[in-house]
């Protein structure tokens, strides 16, 4: 059927799931149309908003559109895009935020509503109800099995040779989970396909380029950044606190990821090795290609579109060495603790006491969402997170008293690394990690502020002020400039 024939089989007040993780995998045609029939409701007066289920982030053709039309009600895990982070912190689009890794299983428990449709895009589906995904999985075989209509968006720009990169299951809900069968970053578990009642399929056909963009090149923070990554990894292996052979790699998302990955690659005292991750970007790609990636593991291809182009004309090189996966796999927290997974996930802000902030600016504010760095996080072998020492030109010091929202508490925080240095929090006091922190990471502007406001706290396990804590926060939003602070006591 045509696009606008699908999008006419959604309701108002419908919950749909769409297919993918980031841009990558999401159908594009589809929810064009369906935002196009919901300005045409709203002119004639009607009402007409859904609650929307994604893997993570989508492409514009999905947030974009829809926020722009005002056709969203709900909305969950995760986004990047613009309009509607407008729309979230105006108030207009109700968000809820959570660990990717959990969707799929909220949805199944019933914490969720009902799935009334999936959309889906594929690079084939047989006449069986066989539907291989292109190249992002997310949430696609709960919200296809659940859904009582799934639309097939059969996007041939995807080549159907795909077929065999994905390994594609769920998971048994409690009391019948078992372990999961994944012991080595390369095991497989499930299908090639997800298989659904065929009844239930409708396909609308189409060639639509991916929404990839490119990534910034490396710059001389991002690369510094990079770098005391990759230094650091060779000292523990010194050290012998990690195995020479390595561990699988978790990177978040973004150019400061990417960059990490590249300094990763170029250093010869790291040996080749594999990822366990959600996103593969294209630095991953990269370094499959001179070997020095053995294997990667994710839940989408999150990469530009001349890096995919390359994938698609290669295939049988990639499918030997990529699988992609639900996201209830590709960030189990049981299998991130088994294969001891390094996380390696980016700040917006920390507190000099490694309490971290990923999603919040200015504490009320929501940048993108908490994605799968939790996921990650605390199973991790080890707990990275990295960041840029400053914002905004200088403005905005990301190493501040007290967060100002908190994602990822002390307790699960190991390391800490901005272009300045390393702060190893391990095993160390709260007093001991700020001034761990304050001395290896802060940018020079702001370490006699913290040393200040250090020397201010109040006695006890953790030297905090509560008169003093959003100092910073509060300078900035008086000031424009956290350097301005002012001290109440
Ligand atoms: N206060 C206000 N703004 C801040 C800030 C702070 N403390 N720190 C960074 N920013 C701004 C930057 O200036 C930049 O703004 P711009 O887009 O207008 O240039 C923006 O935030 C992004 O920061 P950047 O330094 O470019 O990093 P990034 O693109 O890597 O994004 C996060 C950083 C934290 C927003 C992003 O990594 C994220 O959403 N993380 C949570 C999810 C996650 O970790 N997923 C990975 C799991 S696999």
């Amino acid at each position: 059927m045509t696009a606008e024939e699908a999008a006419a089989l959604i309701n108002n007040d419908d919950n749909v799931g769409f297919s993918g993780f980031t841009h990558a995998g999401c159908p594009k045609v589809v929810p064009v149309a369906l935002a196009k029939r919901a300005e045409a409701e709203h002119a004639k007066g009607n009402p007409f908003k859904i609650g929307m289920f994604t893997g993570a982030s989508t492409g514009d053709s999905i947030d974009g559109q829809l926020s722009r039309a005002q056709a969203i009600k709900f909305r969950t895990p995760y986004q990047t895009n613009k309009d509607l982070r407008n729309a979230i912190n105006s108030g207009e689009v109700k968000y809820f935020d959570l660990h990717l890794s959990t969707l799929a299983q909220d949805i199944r428990y019933g914490f969720m509503g009902p799935v009334d449709v999936a959309i889906i895009e594929a690079c084939d589906v047989t006449e069986n109800g066989e539907i291989v995904p292109t190249c992002g999985v997310g949430i696609s075989p709960t919200v296809a099995r659940l859904a009582k209509i799934v639309i097939v968006e059969l996007n041939s720009w995807n080549p159907k040779g795909m077929r065999g990169m994905h390994d594609l299951s769920e998971l048994q809900d409690p009391p019948y989970r078992d372990e999961i069968g994944i012991k080595t970053v390369r095991d497989r578990v499930g299908l090639d396909h997800i298989k659904v009642d065929p009844s239930k399929i409708v396909v609308v056909e189409g060639n639509t380029p991916n929404e990839g963009g490119c990534f910034a090149p490396v710059d001389e923070i991002t690369a510094k950044i990079g770098d005391n990554v990759a230094n650091f990894f060779v000292n523990e292996m010194a050290e012998g606190r990690m195995p020479k052979s390595f561990l699988p790699v978790q990177s978040g998302v973004g150019n400061i990821a990417n960059a990490v990955l590249a300094s990763m690659g170029e250093s010869k005292d790291i040996p080749d090795f594999e990822v366990y991750t959600e996103v593969i970007q294209d630095a991953v790609i990269g370094l499959m290609e001179t070997g020095r990636i053995k294997f990667a593991s994710g839940c989408s291809l999150t990469v530009s579109n001349p890096c995919i182009e390359k994938i698609y004309q290669n295939l049988d090189f990639f499918k030997e060495r990529i699988v992609l996966r639900p996201s209830e796999y590709s960030n189990n927290p049981e299998i991130v603790r088994r294969l001891g997974v390094i996380a390696i996930n980016t700040a917006l802000e920390a507190d000099i006491f490694g309490n971290i902030n990923s999603t919040h600016v200015t504490g009320n504010k929501m940048m993108n969402g908490v994605g799968g760095s939790g996921d990650f996080t605390r199973g991790a072998y080890v707990s990275i997170f990295v960041t840029p020492s400053v914002a905004k030109g200088g403005k905005i010091s990301a190493f501040v008293p007290m967060v100002s929202h908190m994602d990822h508490s002390e307790h699960s925080v190991k390391i800490i690394i901005s272009e300045y240095g390393i702060a190893d929090l391990r095993g160390k006091s709260p007093r001991e990690r700020a001034e761990l922190i304050i001395e290896n990471c802060v940018h020079p502007d702001y370490r006699p502020l913290l040393r200040e406001y250090l020397e201010r706290g109040e006695q006890g396990q953790t030297p905090v002020n509560l008169y003093d804590a959003f100092a910073f926060h509060e300078a900035l939003m008086e000031t424009g400039d956290m350097k301005n602070v002012k001290w109440r006591k």
